[in-house]
């Protein structure tokens, strides 16, 4: 028996991911601070599957919390979702971002190598396109960070390249989400932000279910088809499904690789609002604001690399995605609490 060892496991992707694995009928092991989650969610994972889950409590930087783990278990890969994600953070608190986005990287891989386990899947960010104009972005449109958070992800992107070039044995692919939102069908599992959401469909959910009185739309006078910026919506189910994709290719066609995980269609914040309200029949005052800073008018993903080598694309649609967010919600005002 061997195992899939996800780093930050008990988050939003890595739950989602762990229910995937499962169903996909691997072992999974959860290592995770629990600083931006619960065990909760991976408790639930466990209820939806009728499988269990190893559950470990530690920090990535611990490494002989991490090495413990690989002489325990038999671990055959690594998907590392464990890091720090608040763009705005990031940039107040640029030296934690570094020291656990690309520290933590690092010292997994070593702990990695020193147990032989040469195979990992990154979650990376389309991020690192930073303002890129001209989409749909393919995975070689030129890399930018506009902050601590985007360079993070960067560095570690350069780190696992150069690793996997000094030693042809690792196997790496780097997944570059899009916006991924949405939770399992279930309305078990899903996103559960601390404090006052930063990103759009927590936001609009958290006004739909009366925490917030309003959604402020950051910007209507962009160069997009109604002035709202556009980005491209990722089912956190069609994501999960990319990451088991994922895996499969380390095995069937080794080396590293990057690629895209996006539906390739952009949509603009009046798009997810108005049908939000529309499919789930319910309220979502709105209010124009001004632009946020350092946000982009427009990007969405080219997948076609997904497609062709890892047979993977998005599956489920706008109706979907904002049906089982409003289900996630409503069913888990508090979220895990
Ligand atoms: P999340 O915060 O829900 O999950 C991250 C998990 O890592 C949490 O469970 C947290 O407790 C854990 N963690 C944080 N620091 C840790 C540490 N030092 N040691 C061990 N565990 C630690 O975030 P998510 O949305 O599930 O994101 C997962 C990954 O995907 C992150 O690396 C994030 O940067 C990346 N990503 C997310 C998005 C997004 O919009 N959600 C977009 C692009 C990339
Ligand atoms: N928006 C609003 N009001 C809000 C929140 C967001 O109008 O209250 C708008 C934004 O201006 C943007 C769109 O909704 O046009 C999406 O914003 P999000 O904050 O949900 O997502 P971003 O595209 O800004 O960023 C996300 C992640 C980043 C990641 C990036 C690329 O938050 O971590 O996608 O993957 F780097």
């Amino acid at each position: 028996m061997s195992y899939v060892l996800l780093t930050g496991g008990a988050g939003y992707i890595g739950s989602h991911t762990a229910l995937a694995l499962l169903r996909a009928g691997e072992q999974v092991i959860s290592f995770d601070n629990y600083s931006n989650s619960s065990p909760e969610s991976l408790k639930r994972v466990e209820q939806l599957t009728g499988k269990s889950i190893i559950k470990i409590e530690g920090d990535v930087l611990d490494v002989e919390a991490l090495a413990a783990v690989f002489a325990q278990y038999p671990v055959k890969a690594v998907v590392h979702f464990a890091g720090l994600k608040a763009v705005g953070e990031s940039t107040q608190k640029p030296l934690w971002y570094y020291e656990t986005n690309v520290g933590g990287t690092i010292k997994l891989c070593q702990v990695m190598a020193k147990f032989g386990v040469k195979n990992l899947v990154f979650s990376s960010s389309a991020t690192v396109y930073g303002d890129a104009q001209n989409s749909p972005l393919p995975e070689t449109t030129p890399t930018v960070a506009m902050n601590p958070y985007g360079q993070s992800k960067l560095m570690t992107e350069w780190v696992l390249q150069d690793l996997q070039h000094s030693d042809n044995s690792w196997n790496i692919a780097v997944l570059r989400y899009f916006n991924p939102v949405g939770a399992d069908e279930s309305g078990r599992i899903g996103e559960d932000p601390n404090g006052i959401p930063n990103n759009l469909m927590p936001f609009i959910t958290q006004v739909a279910v009366g925490k917030r009185a309003e959604l402020q739309i950051f910007g209507n006078d962009y160069p997009t088809v109604d002035g709202t910026g556009v980005r491209d919506y990722i089912h956190v189910t069609d994501l999960a499904a990319g990451h088991v994709a994922a895996l499969q290719h380390l095995f069937t066609d080794p080396g590293f690789d990057s690629f895209n995980l996006g539906s390739g269609e952009g949509l603009s914040v009046l798009d997810i609002v108005t049908r939000f309200a529309a499919v789930n029949q319910v309220e979502v005052p709105y209010q124009f604001a001004a632009r946020r800073p350092g946000d982009v008018a427009r990007y969405f993903a080219d997948p076609s690399k997904a497609k062709t080598l890892l047979n993977w694309q998005t599956e489920k649609t706008l109706d979907d995605i904002v049906r089982d967010s409003w289900n996630w919600q409503k069913n888990n005002p508090n979220g895990y609490n």
